[in-house]
This record gives C-alpha cells, sequence and structure tokens, in this order.
C-alpha cells in the first residue's frame, strides 16, 4: 500500500481536475478498488451508475465491454479505458451475423444476451441480461423457448431454474470454466468447515456442489449476510482480497483464477489515460440506439 500511495494520490487529484468519474467492476485490485474507484460494483450496477454519471469522463477499469455498456448508455460522456486490450472470452465468442444466423435458425424466438457482448451484438437482441438478473429476465420474455447468449454455463445454469427451453451458444468464460466438480470435492476435503460459493458462469457441476452460486454482487451480500466463518470463493481472485478487508471475521481461502483481462488495468495506466484522454471508447452510431435499448429494457425489467 504505501507503493502505491503516490500514484493513488495522482489519480485521486487529477480526476477531479479532469471532471472525470472512475466505475471499477468487484474483480479490480484492491488499490483500485478501495483506492481511486468511486463507484464499484457487478456488471449490472455498474450499468445502472453509469446511467447517472454526471461527470463529463468515465474511465472504465473493467474490460471493453464494460466500457462500452457506458458509452451506450451515457453517449455524450468521454468513455476511457486504460487498456483496450482487455476483452473477454465470451465477448469474443460471437459476432453480430453468428446472431443473425440463429436468428434464421429460429424464427420469432427472443434473443437473451449476456452483457459479456460487443455492442455490435447487443444491437441484434432483444433483451441483456447479467448473471444477476438472468433467471428473471428469461421468465419475463415472451414465448417458451429462448435463445440464451453466448455463455453457455450461464444458460445451462439458467435453464435448470426455468420451464423455458433454452437454445445456446458454445462460448465459455475462459476464468470460470475451468473449475471441476474435482475441485470443490477437493476444497470440501481440504476445508471441510468453509463454506464454497461460486460465479454461475462456472459449469453446472461446479454449481451443483457449491454453497451458493450469484454474481460477484451477490457473492459478496452473501457473505456479509452469512457471515461464515470460512469461506472459498471459486471466482476471480480479486474478489476475496476485496470482500476480506470488508468482513475481518470471515477467513477467505483460495480457490480462484485470475482474469487476465481484468489484470490489465492498473494505477500506472489509470493515471496515464486520466493524463492523455485515452483510450477513448466509441461505438459506431447506426448500434448505438438498438444496442442501448437492449441493455436498457434488461435495466427496466430487473427493478
Ligand atoms: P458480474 O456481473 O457477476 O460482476 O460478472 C461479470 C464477469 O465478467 C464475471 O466474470
Ligand atoms: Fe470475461 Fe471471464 Fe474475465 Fe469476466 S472473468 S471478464 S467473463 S474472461
Amino acid at each position: 500500500w504505501p507503493f502505491f500511495a503516490p500514484l493513488i494520490h495522482q489519480i485521486n487529484r487529477l480526476k477531479k481536475e479532469k471532471d472525470a468519474v472512475i466505475l471499477a467492476h468487484n474483480y479490480q485490485t484492491p488499490q483500485i478498488y478501495y483506492g481511486v474507484a468511486d463507484i464499484v460494483g457487478d456488471s449490472l450496477q455498474l450499468a445502472v451508475e453509469a446511467t447517472k454519471v454526471t461527470q463529463s469522463t468515465i474511465v472504465q477499469c473493467g474490460v471493453h465491454f464494460m466500457a462500452e455498456t457506458s458509452k451506450i448508455l451515457n453517449p455524450s460522456k468521454r468513455v476511457l479505458i486504460p487498456d483496450s486490450r482487455a476483452g473477454c472470452s465470451l465477448a469474443s465468442s460471437i459476432t453480430a451475423e453468428d446472431v443473425m444466423a440463429m436468428r434464421a435458425q429460429y424464427p420469432g424466438v427472443p434473443v437473451v444476451t449476456y452483457v459479456n457482448t460487443s455492442a455490435a451484438v447487443k444491437a441484434v437482441t432483444d433483451v441483456c441480461c447479467t448473471s444477476s438478473n438472468a433467471l428473471d429476465i428469461v421468465n419475463r420474455v415472451e414465448g417458451d423457448t429462448v435463445i440464451m447468449i453466448p455463455d453457455q454455463y450461464l444458460a445451462q445454469n439458467t435453464a435448470r431454474k426455468t420451464h423455458k427451453k433454452i437454445i445456446t451458444w458454445a462460448g465459455a468464460c475462459e476464468v470460470h470454466e475451468t473449475f471441476t466438480a474435482e475441485d470443490i470435492a477437493e476444497l470440501r476435503a481440504a476445508y471441510p468447515s468453509a463454506k464454497i460459493i461460486a460465479h454461475p458462469e462456472c459449469p453446472p457441476e461446479v454449481i451443483d456442489a457449491v454453497d451458493y452460486a450469484g454474481s460477484t454482487a451477490g457473492m459478496i451480500d452473501w457473505v456479509k449476510t452469512q457471515k461464515p466463518p470460512r469461506v472459498v470463493m471459486v471466482t476471480e481472485c480479486s474478489m476475496s482480497d476485496n470482500v476480506a478487508a470488508e468482513n475481518p471475521n470471515v477467513d477467505f481461502l483460495r480457490g480462484c483464477n485470475i482474469c487476465p483481462h481484468m489484470k490489465r488495468i492498473n494505477l500506472e495506466n489509470i493515471l496515464w489515460s486520466l493524463h492523455t484522454g485515452t483510450e477513448e471508447v466509441t461505438v459506431d452510431p447506426a448500434i448505438i440506439e438498438p444496442a442501448r435499448m437492449a441493455v436498457q429494457r434488461m435495466i427496466e425489467m430487473s427493478r
């Protein structure tokens, strides 16, 4: 922390000078999460907050699709991402053309798209969802069948809780797809008294084996309300680091993976971004409105 202090100080001074707000995802490192972020949250919370920003600049500390979502929802703002290479294996697994081909194959079937996608994919979508509202959105769209893209595991985990038929796509999160039921069995054997909680991007056999599954914000709330003496968060590693500070009586055990995309963002490139106004995120004006409608519908349906 003392090592980070000069950078944190400069970022906080510069963000005021530049009329900027820093939005950070729960997977950002503690020095970003606690040191410089104005707003932290899961994908849904960050999307909702992006609609309310009054500053002229948003610095998105997260991955590219999150910065695009902020731009889509608040297009008059300048949206910066400290490293535009911060991608996502889900977002890169599907294109707008793929979605149009699915629509042609299943005419009239509504398309529910995880926010972990490009603006172009959102633009050919009926309604978006996040991991915190996926079941609700699927239940609320019209019809008995839903196309749910691109995360096959989020779709399979949702399919187990709804009566609707779900057509999936073969995308996966590179961080969560590698967790296995054997990993959970090993964790249970190693830490018999610990609770184990996971993100719904994990395969269904992992979700079956854990004590709770939910979005990053859902997991944080679960720990705060259940106050387990020991817990393993089966998700990205910074989650435990961030939650641990606010839950000193909970023992956080390791069982996590690092998201290399989230970890592209650091204090140095946040400072650079504020200084230089780079890298600015733009969205094609032709797709911004249909993409916004898909995200806005989600926000309205999850109220
Ligand atoms: P949340 O919406 O749960 O924060 O998830 C975003 C994400 O990228 C998880 O891998
Ligand atoms: Fe994408 Fe997975 Fe990283 Fe989340 S954790 S940003 S879903 S690759």
